[in-house]
């Protein structure tokens, strides 16, 4: 079943504190937008990237998409001040509204394409699916410095990127969401409120998202084993 991605990299990578936008830094040599960007590259359902980024990071960008031979990018849109706004930027370059748009984070570079064909499979069916993955810790509520609440863990999920919907579904979610100025941290939270199902499909617990400088060890170790177990 063929998509499109869009891809958010405009951020600014605060929490990184790398002094530039952390997609920058490597992992084994390679940048991490890159890591990122091969998977999307490799998979033959995808039919293209819609690259969200910062025009301060244009020209070292475009560069990098030329020396690693990234040749599916069917846009680069300008990011906006949220992640959400860049989302909304490249959800404007889609080409078919009636098919399957992924949003992936650019600083999530270990996803599998396995995850990502469930994934766009139960969104065709649905219109709506996100990745996540089982609270492996116990979660409580708490106010002023005291527990409120111990919350039941076996309905809880931590929730990932790729996120896949009917393009349709999207650009209404959002366009609600422009309207009564709601700001989600994630494609799912603007779906719900249309409100329009999204199902959950399992993912793993190695798709992290790189956001502070112990992320980097993870992400080394994380290769590590890929490499030596060869998948
Ligand atoms: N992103 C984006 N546009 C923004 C903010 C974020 O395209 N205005 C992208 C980031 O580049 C990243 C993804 O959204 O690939 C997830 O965001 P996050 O991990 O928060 O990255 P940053 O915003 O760069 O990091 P920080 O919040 O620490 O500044
Ligand atoms: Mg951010």
């Amino acid at each position: 079943m063929p998509y499109q991605v869009i891809i958010p990299a405009a951020g600014q990578g605060k929490r990184m504190g790398a002094g530039k936008n952390k997609l920058l830094l490597t992992l084994e040599g390679v940048p991490i937008l890159i890591h990122t960007l091969r998977v999307f590259e490799a998979d033959a359902e995808c039919s293209g990237i819609i690259l969200a980024i910062n025009p301060s990071d244009e020209q070292q960008f475009k560069s990098l998409l030329k020396e690693y031979d990234i040749h599916k990018l069917s846009s680069l849109v300008t990011g906006g001040k949220e992640r959400q706004d860049s989302v909304y930027n490249g959800l404007m370059a889609v080409h078919s509204l009636d098919g399957i748009v992924l949003v992936h984070d650019a600083a999530r570079p270990f996803i599998r394409i396995e995850t990502i064909h469930n994934l766009v499979e139960a969104a065709s069916k649905e219109g709506g699916s996100i990745v996540a993955v089982p609270v492996k810790d116990t979660i409580k509520k708490a106010a002023n410095g005291r527990v409120a609440e111990t919350v039941e863990r076996s309905s809880l999920w931590s929730v990932q990127t790729p996120q896949a919907f009917r393009a349709s579904v999207l650009l209404e979610a959002h366009n609600k969401a422009m309207r009564e100025q709601f700001v989600g941290t994630d494609e799912s939270s603007l779906v719900e409120r249309i409100p329009h199902p999204v199902s959950i499909i399992e993912g793993d617990y190695d798709n992290i998202k790189l956001t502070t400088p112990e992320d980097l060890y993870f992400a080394e170790a994380i290769l590590r084993k890929r490499k030596e177990s060869g998948v």
